[in-house]
C-alpha cells in the first residue's frame, strides 16, 4: 500500500497521526478502522486552531501561524478525478488558498491526491450512502491515507486568526460596514492594544478591501460624520460605492454615508414617479435626490455641509442628473424657507406630486417647524399637497407615538390619521430610526400665524393656534 507521507511538526492536541485504512464498504464496519484518529471526530476549529504562542501578538508575524497539520486523503486515477471532486463535494477540504487536489509523490502513476476535511471524514464510513456508491462506480480504492500538510496563515480564516491572537474569553467581533474600498469598524476598548493588527487581518482576508478605519465614538453632530482613524492599508478616503443601481463617490472621511440605509433610500424612491418634485432637505451625496432624478422627477437637493455639497454636485454630473437636479448648500430651514418656499405654490397649482424629505434623524422632526406659515401669503389651495417623509430617533417604548408627537409638536399641528409611521432600523439597544410620513397639512402652511417658530418642548398642546386660524 502506498503512503502518501511528508513529515509531520504537530503541536499539543492538533498531533494525531493519520493512518492508512483499508476500507470496503461491504466488509469494512467501524470495529475495523484502525487508527485513533479516525475514531474520534476532530472538532472544528482545533486541528486548524494557530499555535498557542501567537496569543497577544501586537504586531502581524505571519510566520508564527504556520504548523503542519494531518489530514485523511484518496488516492483518484487521473481519468475520473472530475467526477469523483463533483460527487466528493462535500467532503473535500475547504480551506482558504489550499488546493484540494495534489500530485501523487509518484508523478508517473497516473493518479491524484484529493484532501478531505478532517472534520466531515473521520473514517471510510463517514462518506455518505451516494458519495460510497460514487467512489465504488468509479473505481477508487478504498483506502484513506494520511497527508501531511503545510497550514499557513494565508489558509486561515479572518476569526480564526483573531480568535488565536486576541485575549482569551473576551468578545473577538471582526464585523464591519464596507464602503467601497474601505472596511469600516468600531472597535471596542478591549481590542484597541490590537488595532493595527486587526486592521492587517481584515484587509488581509476580504479582498476588494484596501483600507480599513476605526470610528472613534465622537460624531460631528451637524454633519453626522465620525472621526476616523486609518488601521491598515492606503490613506485613501475617497470611495465608490454602487447603490441600487446608482453610482456614488465620496470622501468618506469628510461626509455621511451608510451602506444600512439603501432598502430605506429604495422604499421612499419607490413612491416617487416622473415629472414629481422632490426637495432633499439633508440630502448627504444624493442617496435620495439622484435616483428620484433618474425617474424623471426635477429634484432641488440640499446639504449644509461644503464637502457634501461638493460630492453632491459630483455624484449629479457623474450619473448624467445635471439637468433635472438643483443643488444647493443652505441650512436646511433656509432651504425650506428659500428654494422651497418659492417652487411650492406653482407646483400646489400642477399636477406633479411634491415629495419633501427630511432625513436628519437627530433633528429633522425639529426642523418641521419651517413649515409653520410657509405660504401664509398665498391664496390658500387644498390640493396636490406636499408629501413630507421625516426621519427621527426614539429611545421611547412607544417609538411610533414619540416620533409622531414630536412631529406635531413642531408642526404646531396634531397629526391624527394622516399619517404612516415605521421603524427604519434598529441603531442601538433601545434606540430606532422612525420614519413618519404626512400629507403635510394646509392649515400649517396657510397658517396666518407665525409666532410660534421655536418649536415647543412641552407635550403636544390639545389644539394650537394654526389649527384655530386655519379652517
Ligand atoms: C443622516 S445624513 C443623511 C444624508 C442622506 N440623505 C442619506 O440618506 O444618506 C444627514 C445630512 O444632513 C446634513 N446636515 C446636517 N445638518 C444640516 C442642516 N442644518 N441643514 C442641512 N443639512 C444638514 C449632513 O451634512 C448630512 O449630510
Amino acid at each position: 500500500m502506498l503512503r502518501i507521507l511528508t513529515r509531520i511538526v504537530l503541536s499539543g492536541e492538533n498531533q494525531r497521526k493519520l493512518k492508512s485504512v483499508a476500507w470496503n464498504k461491504n466488509l469494512c464496519s467501524e470495529a475495523s478502522v484502525s487508527a485513533d484518529f479516525f475514531l474520534k471526530p476532530i472538532m472544528e476549529n482545533q486541528l486548524y486552531r494557530p499555535p498557542p504562542e501567537v496569543r497577544g501578538m501586537t504586531s502581524l508575524d505571519k510566520d508564527a501561524f504556520t504548523q503542519t497539520i494531518t489530514v485523511p486523503a484518496l488516492r483518484v486515477p487521473t481519468g475520473v478525478l472530475n467526477k469523483v471532486m463533483k460527487s466528493l463535494k462535500k467532503s473535500t477540504i475547504q480551506r482558504p488558498g489550499m488546493p484540494r487536489v495534489i500530485q501523487d509523490k509518484e508523478e508517473s502513476s497516473g493518479m491524484r491526491v484529493v484532501l478531505l476535511d478532517p472534520h466531515r471524514v473521520s473514517s471510510p464510513s463517514s462518506f455518505s450512502e451516494a458519495e460510497a456508491e460514487a467512489l465504488r462506480a468509479f473505481g477508487v480504492a478504498a483506502e484513506l491515507h494520511s497527508h501531511e500538510l503545510k497550514l499557513t496563515y494565508e489558509n486561515l480564516k479572518c476569526d480564526e486568526v483573531l480568535e488565536a491572537v486576541l485575549p482569551q474569553g473576551q468578545d473577538v467581533t471582526s464585523g464591519f460596514s464596507r464602503v467601497g474600498h474601505i472596511a469600516h469598524m468600531n472597535l471596542r476598548d478591549h481590542q484597541l492594544p490590537f488595532k493595527n493588527l486587526i486592521g492587517q487581518v481584515i484587509m488581509d482576508k476580504n479582498p476588494g478591501v484596501t483600507c480599513v478605519v476605526n470610528k472613534t465614538n465622537i460624531i460631528d453632530s451637524t454633519y453626522r460624520n465620525f472621526k476616523m482613524e486609518v488601521l491598515a492599508g492606503e490613506e485613501n478616503m475617497v470611495a465608490k460605492v454602487k447603490e441600487n443601481g446608482v453610482t456614488y463617490e465620496f470622501d468618506f472621511s469628510r461626509v455621511y454615508w451608510n451602506p444600512r440605509l439603501s432598502t430605506e433610500h429604495q422604499r421612499v424612491v419607490e413612491r416617487v414617479e416622473r415629472g414629481d418634485a422632490v426637495f432633499d432637505v439633508f440630502a448627504g451625496v444624493g442617496p435620495f435626490a439622484i435616483p428620484a432624478a433618474r425617474l424623471a422627477a426635477t429634484v432641488w437637493a440640499n446639504d449644509l455641509n461644503p464637502d457634501s455639497y461638493t460630492w453632491l454636485q459630483h455624484n449629479c454630473k457623474l450619473n448624467k442628473m445635471e439637468s433635472r437636479t438643483k443643488t444647493f448648500n443652505l441650512d436646511g430651514r433656509a432651504f425650506i424657507r428659500g428654494p422651497l418656499r418659492q417652487e411650492l405654490p406653482a407646483l400646489l397649482l400642477g399636477e406633479a406630486r411634491v415629495h419633501v424629505v427630511m432625513n436628519l434623524p437627530a433633528m429633522a422632526l425639529e426642523f418641521l417647524d419651517a413649515f409653520r406659515g410657509l405660504l401664509k401669503t398665498e391664496t390658500p389651495c387644498y390640493q396636490n399637497l406636499p408629501t413630507v417623509y421625516c426621519y427621527g430617533f426614539s429611545k421611547d417604548d412607544n417609538p411610533e407615538q414619540d416620533v409622531v408627537d414630536r412631529a406635531s409638536r413642531s408642526l404646531g399641528f396634531t397629526l391624527k390619521n394622516n399619517y404612516f409611521v415605521y421603524s427604519v432600523r434598529n441603531v442601538a439597544p433601545n434606540k430606532d430610526m422612525m420614519c413618519v410620513r404626512f400629507t403635510l397639512p394646509k392649515e400649517v402652511l396657510f397658517c396666518s400665524d407665525d409666532e410660534l417658530t421655536e418649536p415647543s418642548e412641552e407635550p403636544a398642546p390639545k389644539k394650537q393656534k394654526c389649527e384655530e386660524t386655519a379652517q
